[in-house]
């Protein structure tokens, strides 16, 4: 990718449906042998090879458009689901939990996924096992599920993990009597999610508090559902106006899932206005420090931590941002400091002396959001950025390149023969 920066983004740009709650709905489509829609879906790498993996298990996969598909899992293989099929995404993890709750048994390798340091998923195991199954280890990195049947239960988190949530609520909505996850996950997508499943017939309560109750069901029917808009390409959008100091309106957005982040834009003197489904950016002025701390929902996210690394690089005064999700999120600052930035990490903290501009060069997307931190970089800095490994961003971010160019960017990708292009998509 290569992007000619300093113009200021101006114009209207539509945010696509989330990847994060879209690939869990995906997955649960699984739990019923009917057929169930899915609008407002984004058109990414990652929901491209979710489809591919649950048509390979045999289900009956049809897109209508760009932005929908209809899914019918009646014909499932409950059969094993390869590393060749999981190694691509973390949300693979997903089909163990969605196969327990469907069968009563799931074969699902282990998942692969961005490096950010350790991602153990021990909290999805005790849930599974809470739940009735019995777990083992099995070659080939196969995690295997059994149980007569699924049965309610109480589960406590020891962290508010995303994806421990979603799995135990996929296992727990068949399951026989009432499952309790004490210290669930609140982000928007744990909501879409019990959205979805009750529409096809779940009962699932309290999604978007720490408690979320289930009471199972016999069985679930398919349904028409719509994703929530993406909270991160949103986010990133907006932090890409204010970094340019341009003027940006967001369109198909929940302005309350955006607030952690409207909060610190305002903070560094960005003018952030709300209406029912936009929000509308604008920079006039050289940007302020800022403090951060990444923190679970409604705190704000570390998927949006590099995107404001790159932000703050030449906001005036000196910024400081602790990950407190993951072990290893700051890999992407040494390419913003060849990029002229004054940033110094030492572990999950980061100090960032804002510098007056910075200066294009070759750079590298080491994963999803550290590609769009780059993005962010490339459309600040002066000069010409290349940005290597996009295949990342294309797994998060729906023609993020047209979307960028419509703002008035000066963003293209250079061509590169298919052939000799790596597969390196990895959540
Ligand atoms: N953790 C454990 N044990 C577990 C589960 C999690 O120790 O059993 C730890 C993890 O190691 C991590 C923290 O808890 O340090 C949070 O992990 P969580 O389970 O909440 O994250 P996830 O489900 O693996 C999802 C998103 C990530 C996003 C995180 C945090 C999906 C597919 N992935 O991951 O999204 O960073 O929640 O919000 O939903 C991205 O979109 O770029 C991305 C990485």
């Amino acid at each position: 990718m290569i992007i000619n920066g300093g113009r200021p983004l101006r114009g209207e740009v539509t945010v696509s449906g989330a990847k994060n709650a879209v690939l869990a709905l995906l997955s649960a489509t699984v739990l019923a042998k009917d057929t169930c829609r899915i609008d407002n879906l984004p058109n990414i790498s990652d929901v491209s090879i979710m489809l591919h993996i649950l048509h390979q298990l045999g289900a009956d996969v049809k897109r209508v458009g760009r932005h929908a598909v209809e899914i019918n899992t009646r014909y499932f293989n409950s059969g094993v689901v390869p590393h060749e099929l999981t190694k691509h995404f973390r949300a693979s993890y997903y089909l163990l939990g969605a196969l327990f709750g469907r069968f009563g048994h799931a074969r699902v390798a282990m998942p692969g996924g961005c490096d950010f340091g350790v991602r153990p998923i021990d909290q999805h195991i005790r849930g599974f096992e809470l739940l009735g199954a019995s777990v083992s280890f099995e070659e080939n990195a196969v995690i295997a599920l059994k149980s007569e049947q699924p049965s309610g239960a109480p589960v406590y988190l020891d962290m508010a993990s995303v994806g421990a949530t979603i799995n135990i609520m996929l296992a727990a909505v068949r399951a026989r009597g009432v499952t309790i996850i004490e210290n669930a996950a609140k982000e928007p997508h744990v909501v879409d999610l019990a959205n979805f499943l009750n529409s096809m017939g779940a009962d699932v309560r309290g999604a978007g508090t720490d408690v979320v109750k289930i009471h199972g069901v016999r069985e679930l029917h398919g349904c028409d559902y719509a994703t929530i808009p993406d909270q991160i390409e949103a986010g990133t959008y907006m932090a890409a106006a204010a970094a340019t100091g341009g003027e940006v309106l967001i369109r198909n957005v929940i302005p309350k899932h955006m607030e952690s982040i409207t909060a610190k834009l305002l903070e560094c003197g960005v003018t952030v206005e709300e209406f029912d489904d936009s929000i509308l950016v604008a920079a006039p002025h050289r940007l302020q420090r800022c403090k951060i701390k990444t923190q679970p929902h409604p705190g704000f996210p570390t998927d949006m931590q590099p995107q404001f690394g790159a932000l703050l690089a030449t906001a005036e005064g000196t910024s400081i941002i602790s990950e407190g999700i993951y072990d290893n999120r700051f890999r992407y600052m040494e390419q913003l400091v060849r990029m002229g930035g004054d940033i110094k990490v030492d572990g999950k903290v980061a100090v960032i002396e804002g510098v007056d501009h910075l200066k294009g060069a070759p750079v590298k997307a080491y994963d999803l959001r550290a590609g769009a931190a780059m993005v962010i970089a490339g459309l600040m800095a002066q000069g010409t950025t290349e940005i290597e490994d996009i295949e990342y961003i294309d797994r998060g971010y729906e023609d993020i390149v047209g979307k960028l160019a419509e703002l008035g960017a000066e963003i293209r990708l250079m061509p590169v023969v298919d052939a000799i292009r790596d597969v390196k998509v990895a959540n």
